[in-house]
């Protein structure tokens, strides 16, 4: 399995390295991965999934699963984590993780479950 992520002010790319991943940075979308891959995302505006990671899933069709971050803050909780459901949703792939920020150690340690699983 073969990992991708985008992370506009750090977060999910902490997620990553927490997690001892070896991914490729979606910087704007137009990024190339072989094979079966699962994506990370944060949310942006008000539930949207980043446009980056739109273009690249368009560009890259092997998507099984995704992990999301997101904020539980007030001004968000009504849309948490909606960029990653989005995908869920419209390519029908489980979302595996929905963080808050970095999220917890229990967070991380649930996704190394879930994607051993794939
Ligand atoms: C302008 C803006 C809008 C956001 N909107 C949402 C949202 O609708 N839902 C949500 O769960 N998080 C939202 N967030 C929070 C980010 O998704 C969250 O901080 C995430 O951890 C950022 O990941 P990154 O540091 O890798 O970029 C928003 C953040 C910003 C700055």
């Amino acid at each position: 399995m073969k990992y991708a992520y985008a992370s506009k002010t750090g977060n999910v790319e902490k997620i990553i390295k927490k997690l001892g991943l070896e991914a490729l940075k979606i910087v704007d979308g137009t990024e190339k991965i072989d094979g079966d891959y699962v994506i990370f995302t944060y949310t942006c505006g008000k539930g949207k999934t980043p446009k980056p990671v739109l273009t690249f899933l368009e560009n890259n069709p092997n998507v099984k699963a995704v992990v999301g971050s997101g904020s539980n803050s007030k001004s968000h909780i009504e849309t948490f984590n909606f960029g990653a459901e989005n995908i869920g949703r419209d390519y029908n792939v489980p979302v595996l993780a929905k963080l808050n920020g970095v999220g917890t150690d229990e967070d991380i340690e649930l996704i190394k479950t879930e994607l051993a699983k794939l």
